[in-house]
């Protein structure tokens, strides 16, 4: 299958990328590099049936010739200092994005999955949040950039499915973790992770007895590889259930890091969900999904990989101190959108020089 991946130099998306390839897919992935990384793509760079188009999605045409099988959007900024860096970019990638993949899909007759959300959700009233919860969202809060772009995304995801028949599968993803993150995301696994291995102490907003539940990113990544061989429509949870005080991971970050870090508390930023758990039963029923990577050993591997990165975990510490990274703070390691004249292939595994892909970036003559 031809599988084009938007946001695939992204955290989730590089390793879907890699599962596809993993298992014979040929992978078109679409990123402008806003929030991704080319040093997520150095497993698959090379990889014959991999290429890699820089292009923003809100303005990207695909190629007429080159069939599409299936389609997964994921380009999107998805922490918090990204979104709120880039408001009107969120919004748009939600909206414009996710309607020019929707006639990609379209147009070939493909398969087209959105990543969705748990903000979806807002701060739920309804415990744990089933696909069947509308949600509780503030509409002109700070968040909401991206929570009513998500929900933007699945209305006209519908939209096409009910107009056009559409062959659309909407996932709403919950707090996912792991390798590849950027550890001044700010999102609580990175920057715990980044205060314990630089000695600092963990920030925790409120009283830290709010809850999360944070899934493995390889147990997600089968859960988006099951939703794009199906044709559930959906909306389909994907998390893992096992719900966790932000207190508690804190503690178990700690003691993982082999760190004496101190833990703080500053005050709950406004909108912040007091509880998030996924009821995952629909995936259950129609994927035969359900996560198997527990918290202790994901964290671990987690801890492990960011250990190897010390500057990385060095400037991300220190853009935490005192508080979480806002979008005027956080470090974006990211290439300029305004550096994408039009969209360029980077890489085509059938073809070119076997250099990386930095080179290949850096040799590219000034947009
Ligand atoms: N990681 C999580 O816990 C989580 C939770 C819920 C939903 N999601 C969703 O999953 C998707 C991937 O999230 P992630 O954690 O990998 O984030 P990420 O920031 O690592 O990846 C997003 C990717 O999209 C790219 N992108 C953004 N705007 C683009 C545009 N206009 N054109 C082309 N590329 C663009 C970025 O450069 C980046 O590579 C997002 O849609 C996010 O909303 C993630």
């Amino acid at each position: 299958m031809h599988i084009v991946v938007s946001g695939g130099a992204g955290f989730l998306g590089s390793h879907l990328c890699e599962a596809l390839l993993a298992r014979g897919d040929r992978v078109t992935c679409v990123d402008n590099l806003s929030t991704g990384r080319t040093e997520n793509l150095r497993t698959v760079e090379d990889h014959p049936r991999f290429r890699l188009v820089l292009a923003d999605v809100t303005t990207w045409v695909a190629d007429a010739d080159d069939h599409v099988d299936a389609v997964a959007h994921l380009a999107s900024a998805a922490s918090p200092p990204d979104y709120h860096r880039m408001p009107l970019e969120t919004l748009l990638v939600g909206s414009r994005g996710t309607e020019n993949l929707l006639e990609l899909a379209d147009r070939h007759g493909a398969r087209f999955v959105v990543a969705s959300t748990s903000e979806v959700y807002g701060d739920p009233h309804v415990h744990p949040q089933r696909e069947d919860y509308w949600g509780h969202v503030n509409p002109v809060g700070p968040r909401s950039v991206y929570d009513e772009a998500k929900r933007y995304a699945e209305a006209v995801s519908m939209a096409y499915a009910r107009s056009r028949g559409t062959d659309v599968g909407i996932v709403r993803i919950f707090n996912t973790y792991g390798p590849r993150m950027r550890a001044v995301d700010g999102r609580v696994v990175t920057s715990f992770i980044a205060q314990a291995l630089n000695g600092d102490a963990l920030t925790i907003y409120g009283d830290g007895s709010q809850t999360r539940s944070f899934c493995y990113v390889d147990d997600l990544v089968r859960g988006l590889v099951a939703m794009l061989d199906s044709h559930e429509t959906g909306p389909v949870n994907l998390g893992n259930p096992s719900e966790r005080t932000v207190a508690s991971l804190a503690e178990l970050v700690v003691a993982l890091s082999g760190s004496a870090s101190d833990i703080e508390y500053h005050p709950l930023p406004q909108d912040d969900p007091t509880r998030r758990r996924p009821d995952i039963t629909r995936a259950r029923e129609v994927l035969g999904w359900t996560p198997t990577v527990g918290i202790l050993d994901g964290l671990k591997r987690t801890v492990e990989w960011f250990a190897g990165r010390p500057e990385e975990v060095r400037e991300a510490a220190e853009a935490l101190t005192g508080g979480q990274p806002t979008g005027r703070d956080a470090v974006v390691t990211a290439t300029p959108v305004d550096a994408l004249a039009d969209h360029v292939i980077v890489a085509r595994g059938d073809s070119g020089p076997s250099t990386r892909l930095d080179e290949r970036l850096a040799a590219r003559p000034a947009a």
